[in-house]
């Protein structure tokens, strides 16, 4: 890495992480990609950068979701983490470090900071009576619930009263509140902060911090009635990712965080009240910063999430739009990475659709960032051999326009008005793109004012240069791609934000222009075949789906059919006698008179719905249902292997 001229700060910077109850989706990766963003521009500035990522793998959510997929906890964890990991991979995510709640090093942390906090009676053992939510996996008092039900997700709670462990949080209100009175920066946006005070000066209650001993939580250190809460456990992966307590060199050289990055729901429970306060118990410093994002709702308003049924998958999405547009996934992916960014204030919420995500893939990259590549490059193949040129005089007529983008960048970053940071450097494409139109190269190659073509080519070039290290942290991969299209690959690999000035670019560089990086999209075709698509293969709403209890609830059985008779008067239905073991037959009344002939079903072996509540279909008896396949019409019986007696149980 390259030594910056004053040794620049080191950079700690977190995501939460998240419940592996859920695959990744859009929300997930929204944070995700603005800490990279974070991450990578720092990287840029020549810091030491240390991007934590990680899965939240205790609590009942997780162990519940365990069960309904009929797995043991830790097979399932396991599972779910290998897609967050391969999701972080897929969305160019450059995170140094992945903690696991369930690594050995973080569980004895947490169990460390239990004790320690224990002992300085800081946590102390009392009743919990109220309410859990447990998808939220948090504790509401009655008055907090809204209708009876969780007030952040709006789901149904469970009442709770038992022996617990508590943690003071109200003895910290005092200190809370003139920490974040007296760093302004503490809780970004503003408008947070004032939502957090308010919270806390209406009265803070100590945090349950335990729960009745549950198999797969961390168990509270002496005492094995108890497990510890899920938030506690969950909040100091921060402290143990830097090695907390024991490698105090390693955590001394990060901690605190500079910015700790979360989404609006999370904040002011955990992140700007129990957090700090736990912290403040352990007389370590507070973090720099919290900055809580928005939400990406649908066009409905709805959250995007797991409960909603609405989860968008980036990656497929990212797929979706290389399909259309036939630009490569990776260029798709950091498309989607620039929109999420682009389109919304860093704070607010925001709505993903299809259309404002192609409208902004033709308008911003293909052409304000693609045509300037595009309409470059050929030039200098056609007027200069394909050969970057020297800056010669009269060069440098950009500079300007770049120290400006520069500055405004170097500003909204340190607010994380990514939005505003990336309008900064479109401002400079639309200076270089006018540049290009109003010096224009075909003119002065006519005119054979060879000197100032040059300097004309030169200074674009540069721009382009100096634009590829700026979007470096927003579209990765589309930094590599205009790095590689200027020849510069070979040439000079890393990019450093101090380059970022004009006259840098080598000259004596054969340029490599290949395939436009974004190629336009029509919009029309475009939104039709979405159309299309989506009512071929409407996606399952999670709404409509089953949990495995559900489907536990449905006994299936081998049944053998002993007898097939026509009912008078019904041409479609079949009285069948199926033996379902244990001496036990039943009369079924199955629909396939017109597929089957009563004789070719005599010793068929079949899968009988043996808890089906009896019905009288045409005048007869129906003691349960056969199964068979076809959308409309039974076109084949479900059959078995006839090594299965009658009456076996099927799951
Ligand atoms: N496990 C806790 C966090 C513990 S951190 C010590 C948790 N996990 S979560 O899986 O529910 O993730 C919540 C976070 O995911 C939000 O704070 C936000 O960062 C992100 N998002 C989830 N859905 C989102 C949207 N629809 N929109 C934007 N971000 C959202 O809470």
């Amino acid at each position: 890495m390259r030594q910056a001229n004053s040794p620049m700060k080191n950079f700690y910077i977190t995501t939460p992480i998240y419940y592996v109850n859920d695959r990744p989706h859009i929300g997930h990766s929204y944070t995700t990609i603005a800490a990279d963003v974070h991450a990578r521009y720092n990287r840029l500035q020549g810091a030491p950068v240390l991007f934590s990522a990680g899965t939240d793998e205790h609590g009942q959510k997780v162990a519940l979701s365990a069960q309904a997929q009929g797995m043991e906890p830790q097979e399932f964890v396991d599972d779910v983490v290998s897609f967050f990991k391969q999701m972080w991979q897929r969305l160019h995510i450059s995170y140094d470090r992945f903690i696991r709640t369930t690594d050995p090093n973080h569980m004895a942390t947490v169990q460390q900071v239990f004790s320690q906090l224990r002992e300085s009676d800081d946590i102390y053992l009392g009743e919990y009576e109220g309410w859990y939510c447990v998808p939220c996996e948090t504790y509401l008092s009655e008055a907090e619930l809204t209708d009876g039900c969780c007030p952040e997700c709006g789901r149904q709670v469970e009442q709770v009263t038992e022996q617990a462990y508590f943690f003071r949080t109200s003895a910290y209100a005092d200190r809370l509140i003139e920490h974040i009175e007296t760093h302004p920066q503490f809780i970004q946006p503003k408008t947070r902060r004032n939502e957090v005070l308010s919270f806390i000066k209406e009265g803070l209650r100590d945090a349950c911090v335990s729960r009745n001993r549950t198999e797969w939580d961390i168990p509270v250190p002496d005492d094995e009635s108890q497990s510890i809460y899920v938030w506690f456990d969950a909040l100091i992966n921060y402290l143990s990712q830097v090695g907390y307590p024991d490698e105090l060199d390693e955590f001394n050289k990060w901690w605190p965080p500079q910015i700790q990055l979360l989404g609006k729901d999370i904040l002011t429970r955990f992140h700007a009240t129990l957090w700090p306060a736990m912290l403040m118990a352990l007389d370590l410093p507070i973090p720099e910063m919290l900055f809580a994002h928005g939400w990406w709702i649908t066009d409905t308003g709805d959250k995007i999430s797991k409960s909603k049924g609405n989860m968008l998958d980036p990656y497929e999405v990212s797929q979706e739009l290389a399909e259309i547009s036939g630009a490569t996934t990776a260029v798709a992916v950091d498309s989607l990475r620039y929109f999420l960014l682009r389109e919304v204030t860093f704070g607010l919420d925001g709505s993903f659709s299809w259309r404002t995500l192609l409208s902004r893939f033709n308008a911003d990259l293909a052409n304000d960032l693609g045509n300037l590549l595009n309409r470059t490059l050929p030039l200098v193949e056609r007027y200069l051999n394909g050969v970057i040129p020297e800056p010669g005089p009269g060069a440098g007529e950009l500079r300007d326009e770049i120290e400006r983008a520069r500055t405004q960048i170097e500003q909204e970053m340190a607010q994380s008005n990514f939005s505003a940071a990336l309008t900064a450097i479109w401002k400079l494409l639309a200076s270089a793109n006018k540049f290009l139109d109003t010096r224009s190269p075909w003119a002065l190659h006519r005119e054979s004012k060879q000197v100032e073509l040059e300097a004309v080519l030169y200074d674009v070039l540069d721009c382009i240069r100096v634009v590829a290290i700026m979007i470096e942290p927003f579209m990765p991969k589309v930094s590599d791609e205009i790095w590689q299209q200027l020849g510069l690959q070979s040439a000079q690999i890393e990019k450093y934000w101090e380059d970022c000035c004009a006259l840098k670019l080598p000259s004596d560089i054969s340029v490599a222009p290949g395939r436009p990086i974004f190629p336009r999209v029509d919009i029309k075709r475009a939104m039709d075949r979405l159309r299309a698509d989506s009512e071929e293969q409407p996606e399952p709403a999670a709404a409509d789906m089953i949990g495995i209890d559900e489907f536990e609830q449905v006994e299936l059985c081998v049944g053998i059919i002993v007898a097939a008779h026509r009912i008078p008067g019904a041409d479609k239905l079949l009285r069948l006698i199926v033996d379902v073991g244990e001496s036990d037959t039943r009369q079924i009344v199955a629909g396939i008179a017109q597929q089957f002939n009563p004789r070719e079903l005599l010793e068929v072996q079949v899968v009988v719905v043996a808890n089906l509540e009896p019905a009288t279909i045409h005048g007869v008896e129906s003691h349960g249902m056969i199964l068979a396949a076809g959308a409309d019409e039974p076109e084949a019986l479900v059959i078995t292997d006839s090594k299965c007696p009658p009456g076996t149980i099927i799951r």
